[in-house]
């Protein structure tokens, strides 16, 4: 597996598959990687001839006194993971090569609406970074699919909304949440618990289980079933950023009676903030 960190030399690999007709995978992470990035390149190599991985901890999508400069940086065991996985190229840049000019006047896409409910109403410009540097990475990898998490749901469709809205010709496949024996959602943010955090974040998933279980079994009284599930994370020490059941298609507060929902929730346990899912299809 090659690392490159230039774009011209990553643009000068891909045309050369290109020229040989194959087609190219992308999946963008920001390194630290663990199982559940490697379910998504597992998903990726079904998909294509070739497979690229990119690792750059975007300083867009980071807000100010958030972990941009603690986020763990693990580039020679990434690429150890990504050999192992059987990834083709590594693109692995600077911040100077992809903010040349700095932040400052930085032309950035931004898909309205989406990105200003839940996690972009606690992180503003969150969104804005995340749909910037997937936008980048497509421009410069040209993928004909790329595959993200659904541990990161409404990431998933706010990439989705701006591929269909700016034409973008990339497929985009959702791959499902891989978890610790417990349930915890892997993440690289996992690493920030201490060994008493870490039992208790468990509570997350279990709390969303909860109330997966009673949308299935047909409650329908949405804010009764948050508040109750808000109130049990707040016990086991949690600030809840939010607790909600919305419309799994685009994340509008649900009708009564809706059959595809999703439970989604971000909460604080000391120092680290977690986010997790659930998806419920009762058609
Ligand atoms: P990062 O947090 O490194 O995640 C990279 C990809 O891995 C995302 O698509 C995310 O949803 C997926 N992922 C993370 N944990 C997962 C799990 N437990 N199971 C399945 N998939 C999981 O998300 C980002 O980076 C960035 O915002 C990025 C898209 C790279 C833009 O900077």
């Amino acid at each position: 597996m090659q690392t490159l960190g230039t774009i011209a030399e990553v643009r000068r690999k891909i045309a050369a598959w290109r020229a040989d007709g194959m087609r190219v995978a992308l999946v963008p992470t920001m390194g630290n990687l663990h199982a559940g990035h490697l379910k998504l390149f597992s998903e990726a190599h079904k998909q294509a001839d070739k497979l690229v991985a990119s690792v750059f901890v975007n300083p867009l999508q980071f807000g100010i006194g958030e972990d941009f400069s603690s986020y763990p940086r693990t580039l020679a065991a990434d690429q150890a993971k990504l050999k192992a996985a059987a990834c083709d190229l590594l693109f692995a840049p600077g911040e100077e090569e992809m903010y040349p000019s700095g932040r400052d006047g930085l032309g950035f896409v931004e898909v309205p609406g989406l990105s200003d409910i839940l996690c972009g109403a606690h992180r503003t410009g969150h969104f804005r970074g995340v749909t910037t540097v997937v936008a980048k990475l497509f421009n410069i990898v040209q993928p004909d699919v790329a595959v993200f998490g659904e541990k990161d749901y409404q990431q998933l469709l706010l990439i989705r909304r701006m591929v269909r809205d700016l034409d973008m010709p990339v497929g985009i496949i959702g791959i499902s949440t891989m978890r610790e024996v417990d349930g915890l959602a892997m993440s690289s943010r996992n690493g920030y618990l201490s060994e008493q955090e870490r039992i208790v974040a468990k509570e997350i998933f279990a709390g969303l289980q909860i109330v997966a279980t009673q949308l299935r079994q047909g409650a329908q009284d949405y804010s009764a079933l948050e508040l109750a599930a808000s109130q049990r994370l707040v016990q086991f020490g949690f600030i809840v950023d939010y607790l909600t059941v919305r419309r799994a298609v685009d994340l509008a507060v649900p009708q009564a009676g809706e059959k595809r929902l999703v439970v989604l929730v971000a909460a604080r346990l000391g120092n680290t903030r977690l986010i997790d899912n659930v998806l419920i299809d009762m058609d």
